[in-house]
């Protein structure tokens, strides 16, 4: 499945909250926010460049997330962020004055922090970051999770020394648990996804995001003309089609979001020029963008700034993993996860389609940027598709430099 954007606010502007959530001066702050954090550092970003000859484009670069924070994916950099930002807030109205990210760690915002709970619905990887925030700054998280959810990324989560709760049925129905359950008990709900009257937190989750393509944007020799991102709920896809039209305007790359086949949200809604929940079908191995129902404000940013919607299947996700694992000679190897290598697998779908190459543009001059969100966040899977442990790859392969 291929669309171009044919949504009728296409190409108008973004909503002014989205301006402002996803601007510079709010990326400034993410930034600011991240060097206060113990382990930040930069992430990794890989030229393709063998790859890029072979499908007769001019240069591919992705950014590594699977380094993001300790924790193995860029779901780092939403959850935790919104936690810290909110547990601020309430330190500043507790003590009637404006409380900054250097006081984090006195005395007087952990007393707050204790009196906090945070919760969350997850796949796995948002639910870490927010549990890592709240181990953080002294606050409780309780995360909860669908069936489909590994032992090994439940444990992942609980080692944060986060309650964890299991949850029947998919991710939506976690989601509407873990919001119904926080409402009863006075938590604090930190979703990555949106829905009607709450907006401002998953906006929060959404502006950590916009530090990748800052980052990005920095170290790339030239700008993208290109860039792939994969979808869940579309919260990653929005922060970083928004942040580029926002900073390069009437230059921002053609952004094409990716979708699994068995769970596109995302594309659906493009299909019908509004946001819709799609019925549950087979479980997808790109087990983090399972999602049937799309982030409105997700929806509101795409549906103007992203000019592509595609799909791709299990095995062009799968054939993306093992590819970046072991990579034709002169490209470092790269550990993606599940959900890891889909807009790289976009993009290989796309070029290799002459409709959609030409759709899209993607010539010998285009310049591609793809981020492969997450690393091997649940190893035990990850030897079970590729074949090789993940250590035994990033012991082979090399990090890159532009
Ligand atoms: C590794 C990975 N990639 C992509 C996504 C999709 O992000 P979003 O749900 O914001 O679209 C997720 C979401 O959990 C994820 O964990």
């Amino acid at each position: 499945m291929f669309l171009t954007n044919s949504n009728t606010d296409y190409n108008t502007p973004l909503d002014p909250q989205d301006l402002e959530t996803l601007g510079a001066e709010a990326a400034a702050e993410v930034e600011r926010f991240l060097s206060f954090r113990e382990n930040n550092t930069e992430t990794p970003l890989v030229s393709l460049s063998t790859l890029a000859q072979e499908l007769g484009i001019s240069s591919i670069h992705m950014k590594d997330e699977g380094f993001r924070l300790g924790l193995g994916s860029f779901k780092a950099l939403g959850g935790s962020y919104a936690v810290i930002r909110l547990v601020l807030e309430e330190a500043s109205k507790r003590l009637s004055r404006t409380v900054d990210v250097s006081e984090l760690h006195t005395a007087e915002v952990a007393a707050v922090a204790k009196t906090m709970t945070f919760a969350c619905a997850t796949d796995g990887n948002h639910g870490r970051s927010v549990a890592q925030g709240a181990q953080l700054v002294g606050a409780r998280a309780a995360i909860f999770v669908h069936s489909g959810v590994s032992d090994e990324r439940v444990a992942a989560i609980a080692r944060f020394g986060a309650d964890t709760i299991r949850v029947e049925g998919t991710y939506d129905d976690s989601v509407k648990n873990a919001s119904k359950v926080a409402a009863e008990r006075g938590w604090t709900t930190v979703s990555d996804t949106t829905w009607p009257g709450y907006e401002r937190i998953p906006g929060l989750v959404m502006q950590g995001y916009t530090a990748i393509i800052r980052e990005a944007l920095r170290k790339m020799p030239k700008p993208p003309t290109h860039v792939f991102v994969q979808s869940g709920v579309g919260g990653i896809a929005a922060a970083a089609a928004g942040y580029l039209a926002i900073v390069l305007g009437d230059q921002r790359p053609v952004f094409t979001v990716v979708d699994p086949e068995r769970a596109a949200c995302i594309v659906e809604s493009a299909r019908a020029g509004h946001p819709v929940t799609i019925p549950h079908g087979e479980p997808t191995v790109m087990a983090m963008l399972e999602c049937y129902a799309p982030s409105l404000v997700a929806w509101r940013i795409l549906s103007r700034v992203a000019d592509a919607f595609m799909t791709v299947d299990e095995e062009e996700a799968v054939s993306a993993m093992r590819r970046l694992a072991h990579p034709v000679a002169g490209d470092p190897a790269i550990v993606a996860g599940e959900s890891g290598g889909v807009g790289l697998a976009g993009l290989i779908k796309a070029v290799t389609n002459q409709e959609t190459k030409s759709a899209l543009r993607l010539d010998a001059h285009a310049r591609v940027l793809v981020i492969n969100t997450e690393g091997a966040t649940d190893p035990v899977k990850y030897k079970e598709i590729v074949g090789t442990a993940p250590g035994s790859i990033l012991m082979k392969g090399e990090e890159a430099a532009v």
